[in-house]
C-alpha cells in the first residue's frame, strides 16, 4: 500500500483528481468507481474545475456504484443514484447512460445484487475505484466481519454506521437499515483502489486499516491484499500512524513522473 499524508481534505482531492486525469489521458473511457459520503466530494470539485478550465477531457469516461440503500424509492435524493447524479456525473457533464449500479429499489435484492457483479465484469472490470472509509473501517457498506471474499450483496448497516449517516436525513429513523454494497472481494477486483480519509474521527480507523493486521474487524484491512492500493489522508487522520515519517518520506522520494 502507498500511504500519501497530504495537508488538508482539498489537497487530497487535488492530488486524486489529478490521478484521474492521468488515468483518462491513458485510457479516455476508463470506468471509474465512485462513492459517496462527504469525503470525496473534494475529489469531485476539483474534476468539475479541470472539466471547466478544459484541462479534463471526460467524454467517453464511464461511471459505476460502489453501494446502495435499500428500500429508498426511485428518485430518491439521498439514493446513493440520485446524490452521483447530483455530485458527479451532472457537474462532469456525463450522461447517465454511461453510469451503472446497484438497483436497490428491485423486488429481487439477491438477484440484482448478482446482476450488479455481472454487469460490472460485462463492463470490463473498474479502472480506478474511490473509496471512503467508516468510522468502523468499512470499505462499501461492508461491515465488520464482512468475509473478504464477498461478492455484491444486501448488507445490515451497523448502528454507528446509520447514526454517521443520519446527517443526510431529517431523522435517524429515516436512514434505511440495509444497502446493496460490493462486496470485499468485488471491490479486490478493480485495478487500482484508491481510499481517501479525512478528519481525527477516522484516524483510529485509518491506523489500524494501515499499520494493523489483516482483519475482518477492519473490512478496510483488506487494502492490504491489493497490489496497488493507495491511501491518501490530511494530517488529522493521519494522527495515529506509526510510521507517518516514513510515509512522508517515502512519497516525498517519488519520482515526479510517477503519478498515484
Ligand atoms: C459510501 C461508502 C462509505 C463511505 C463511508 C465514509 O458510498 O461506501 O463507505 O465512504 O461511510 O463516509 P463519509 O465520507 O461521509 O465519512
Amino acid at each position: 500500500m502507498e500511504i500519501v499524508i497530504v495537508p488538508d481534505a482539498a489537497a487530497g482531492g487535488e492530488l486524486i483528481a489529478s490521478a484521474i486525469a492521468d488515468l483518462l489521458t491513458r485510457k479516455p473511457d476508463a470506468m471509474l468507481g465512485v462513492a459517496t459520503g462527504s469525503t470525496p466530494l473534494p475529489i469531485y470539485r476539483a474534476l468539475e474545475a479541470k472539466v471547466k478550465a478544459g484541462s479534463l477531457d471526460v467524454s467517453r469516461a464511464r461511471v459505476c456504484q460502489l453501494d446502495e440503500y435499500v428500500g429508498l424509492p426511485v428518485g430518491h435524493p439521498e439514493s446513493y443514484r440520485e446524490v452521483l447524479l447530483r455530485e458527479v456525473l451532472q457537474p462532469l457533464g456525463i450522461p447517465g447512460e454511461r453510469f451503472i449500479g446497484p438497483d436497490g429499489a428491485a423486488e429481487d435484492i439477491a438477484g440484482a445484487a448478482t446482476a450488479y457483479d455481472q454487469e460490472l465484469a460485462a463492463a470490463g472490470g473498474v479502472d480506478l475505484q474511490l473509496l471512503g472509509i467508516g468510522t468502523d473501517g468499512h470499505i462499501g457498506f461492508n461491515e465488520p466481519c464482512s468475509s473478504l471474499a464477498s461478492r455484491t450483496r444486501i448488507k445490515t448497516l451497523t448502528e454507528q454506521t446509520r447514526v454517521d449517516n443520519a446527517r443526510f436525513f431529517d431523522s435517524l429513523d429515516e436512514v434505511p437499515h440495509h444497502v446493496l454494497t460490493q462486496g470485499i472481494g468485488t471491490i479486490l477486483e478493480a485495478r487500482h483502489l484508491v481510499l481517501l480519509a479525512t478528519g481525527e474521527a477516522k484516524a483510529e480507523a485509518v491506523a489500524q486499516t494501515v499499520e494493523g493486521p489483516l482483519s475482518a474487524l477492519v473490512p478496510a484491512s483488506a487494502l492490504q491484499l491489493h497490489p496497488h492500493a493507495t491511501v491518501v489522508v490530511d494530517e488529522a487522520a493521519a494522527a495515529r500512524l506509526k510510521l507517518a515519517d516514513y510515509f512522508r518520506a517515502t512519497y516525498a522520494a517519488k519520482p515526479s513522473w510517477q503519478s498515484i
